[in-house]
């Protein structure tokens, strides 16, 4: 055992990582939730968002301890039409949590978005009441697009590099410790940040190609993986499609090639599958292995599929995917893991 621990600290030089347990109110339905505190504020429950990225607070979650940047954003969730309008401040994250043994660990200063004002998607009311604005997201997707990565948000306004959370812990600095990534784990309720040679031991992983580099934060962007869309009693053929794996929602969305018909009767263009309808979402990477398959209004499926049509093939498969498997992003590496029969 000394041996082999002696070896790995030799053959992987980052060797920090930190294991956070899901807050108590967290589950499949409700999603997956972390405490942090914001520039020293409050300690506040945050969504663990992989559709989205960049850390997006009420006022009220905003502590003393940052500094403002001279920069507004825009921001829409296109799943809820919710959008948030507000500035970026600079500020320092520290992540908590209680499980068998506390475990924090902190962000140096990053971007984070104070929203000032809130549109609902459901009613179209807009509020700019600090009393009123209730959000507490923790977007740490990648390849999130305009999100990130120094994009232009929908009113054109600059978006930072470094935004992701998760990936800019003091010990993800260079020269430090821990390497940028993290490890979703929800059948032991628990999320690792930090990517070592153990933690990531008995994962089959996808290499993911380069969307965007930069030299001035510790890690790059990418591009998701592909993945394989089979639907059994229909008669169209299968398709590739971009895969997102993303815990911000319960349900699914696919967005098929324009020549498929659509699974369903339709309204405005976008259907909802009907009960009964088995998929497969199968990874071409990894020969074919079976990422996600249910039987929509069975268990294990997610609250029900939503499917459209669109130029660029697109499966955003909800949280309900992280039943079948441990998901691990690997942000310095560039690839992401999947371990389909890890027991914790
Ligand atoms: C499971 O969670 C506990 C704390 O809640 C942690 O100590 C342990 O390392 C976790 N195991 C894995 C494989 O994540
Ligand atoms: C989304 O909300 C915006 C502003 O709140 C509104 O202008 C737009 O029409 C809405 N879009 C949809 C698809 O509901
Ligand atoms: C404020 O943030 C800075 C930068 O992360 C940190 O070094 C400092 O300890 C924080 N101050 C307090 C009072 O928490
Ligand atoms: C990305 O840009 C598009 C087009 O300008 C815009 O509609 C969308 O809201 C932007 N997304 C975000 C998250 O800012
Ligand atoms: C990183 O560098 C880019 C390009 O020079 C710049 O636009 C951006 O503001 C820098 N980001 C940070 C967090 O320093
Ligand atoms: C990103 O840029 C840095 C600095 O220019 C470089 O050292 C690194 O190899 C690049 N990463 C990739 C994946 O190309
Ligand atoms: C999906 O992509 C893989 C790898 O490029 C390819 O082998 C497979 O035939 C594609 N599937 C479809 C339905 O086009
Ligand atoms: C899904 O497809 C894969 C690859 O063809 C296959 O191995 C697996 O058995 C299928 N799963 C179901 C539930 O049909
Ligand atoms: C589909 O199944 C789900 C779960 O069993 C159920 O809640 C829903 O009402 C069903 N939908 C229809 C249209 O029958």
């Amino acid at each position: 055992m000394l041996a082999f621990l002696l070896y790995a600290a030799a053959t992987y030089a980052q060797t920090t990582s930190y294991v956070f347990p899901f807050t108590s109110d967290t589950s499949i339905v409700n999603g997956y939730h972390i405490y942090g505190s914001v520039g020293s504020g409050p300690t506040t429950e945050f969504l663990i968002d992989t559709g989205s990225t960049g850390v997006l607070i009420s006022p009220r979650a905003l502590g003393t301890n940052y500094t403002l940047l001279n920069e507004n954003f825009c921001f829409a969730y296109s799943s809820s039409n919710n959008t948030y309008q507000g500035h970026w401040v600079l500020a320092p994250i520290v992540f908590s949590g209680s499980g068998s043994e506390p475990v924090s660990a902190q962000t140096i200063p990053i971007p984070v978005r104070v929203a000032t004002q809130f549109c609902s998607g459901a009613t179209g009311k807009c509020t700019t009441d600090p009393g009123e604005i209730s959000v507490s997201m923790l977007g740490v997707g990648l390849g999130r697009g305009n999100m990130s990565w120094g994009g232009e948000d929908g009113c054109g306004n600059q978006v930072p590099l470094g935004v992701n959370a998760f990936l800019q812990l003091e010990e993800m600095q260079p020269g430090e410790n821990a390497s940028p990534g993290y490890i979703i784990t929800p059948r032991n309720s628990s999320i690792t940040l930090g990517i070592t040679g153990a933690n990531s031991e008995g994962f089959d992983f996808v290499a993911l190609q380069l969307a965007g580099n930069a030299s001035n934060v510790t890690y790059s962007d990418w591009v998701p993986p592909t993945v394989e869309v089979n639907v059994a009693s229909q008669t169209w053929t299968p398709f590739n499609a971009s895969l997102l794996i993303d815990t911000g929602i319960s349900y699914s969305i696919i967005q098929s090639p324009a020549s498929d018909a659509l699974p369903g009767s339709t309204s405005r263009g976008v259907t909802t599958v009907s009960n009964g309808t088995s998929l497969n979402l199968t990874l071409p990477s990894l020969g074919g292995q079976e990422l996600y398959a249910f039987v929509t209004g069975q268990p294990g499926a997610p609250a029900y599929v939503s499917w459209r049509h669109a130029a660029a093939p697109f499966v955003n498969t909800g949280r309900g995917a992280l039943g079948e498997f441990d998901y691990l992003f690997d942000a310095r590496r560039g690839r992401v893991g999947f371990a389909f029969n890890r027991t914790v």
